[in-house]
């Protein structure tokens, strides 16, 4: 039984938000929990994870928006003040939180296509985007969980738990996900989270190609991960750092 929409009863929302340390914004429909968090963030709120049943306008990475049917995904921003790292590493590290709090479900994931997408053995089952507001950063994270459909512009890239053949609450997938980017934000935490991110990563030692904001495409053996979270690419004419930009994976 999915457990989520618990959280509209206000007793049950400050005793969740006591647990995890933080207070909780519930809502039944939003544009964005992202921007409704750093919105809260500009207004100098202290902790908070603002978590939705269904965005209306929600974002993905770079210009891209995205997609979710009502009730079926986790769809929730962190803010976390200070920041515990620059938005393109914790974004990183983020992605590995995911992971790890997917795995009590019984979930075997495929692995982090880098920087942070989670994917299960079919596709894409989560994503993660960050952003350094007000001195704060703010961590929004969508994970599929109950679609047995999905839309056509990404059923052929994106999976969702439900399709993998689990049944997981959303409620204790957000206390799993809180507990493990809290630990995350940790920095006694980090070289061991780079290790998993390595482990875990599909990107590393594949052909990939990468397109930047504004520059031509190019293509290169992605050969490793940065202390940054910067994916290193070797091509022709020397190594790329890339920091923000997209990868295809090409073979
Ligand atoms: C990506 O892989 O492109 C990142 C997707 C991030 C989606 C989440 S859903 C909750 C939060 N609110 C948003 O508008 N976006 C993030």
């Amino acid at each position: 039984m999915d457990r989520l929409a618990l959280l509209a009863d206000p007793a049950v929302r400050s005793a969740f938000g006591n647990e995890l340390g933080r207070a909780i914004e519930y809502h039944a429909s939003i544009g964005s929990t992202q921007d409704r968090a750093r919105e809260l963030a500009r207004n100098g709120a202290g902790p908070t994870i603002v978590v939705a049943d269904q965005q209306t306008a929600g974002h993905g990475r770079g210009e891209k928006s995205w997609l979710s049917e009502p009730g079926a995904s986790l769809l929730a921003s962190w803010t976390f003040r200070p920041a515990p790292a620059e938005p393109g590493l914790f974004t990183l590290l983020a992605g590995v939180a995911v992971l790890k709090a997917l795995r009590p479900f019984g979930v075997a994931d495929r692995g982090l296509k880098w920087p942070n997408d989670v994917w299960l053995t079919n596709g894409k089952i989560a994503g993660v985007l960050a952003h350094g507001t007000a001195g704060h950063l703010v961590i929004g994270i969508g994970i599929n969980v109950s679609q047995r459909e999905l839309p056509r512009t990404i059923a052929d890239t994106a999976t969702t738990l439900a399709r993998a053949g689990h049944d997981v609450d959303r409620l204790a997938l957000l206390a799993r996900v809180t507990e493990e980017l809290d630990a995350a934000a940790d920095p006694a935490n980090r070289e061991a989270l780079f290790v998993e991110a390595r482990k875990r990563s599909i990107t590393l030692h594949r052909e990939v190609e990468v397109s930047e904001a504004g520059a031509a495409p190019f293509r290169g053996t992605a050969i490793a991960l940065a202390d940054d979270g910067a994916l290193v690419v070797e091509t022709p004419y020397g190594q790329q750092r890339v920091i923000a930009g997209e990868v295809r994976i090409l073979g």
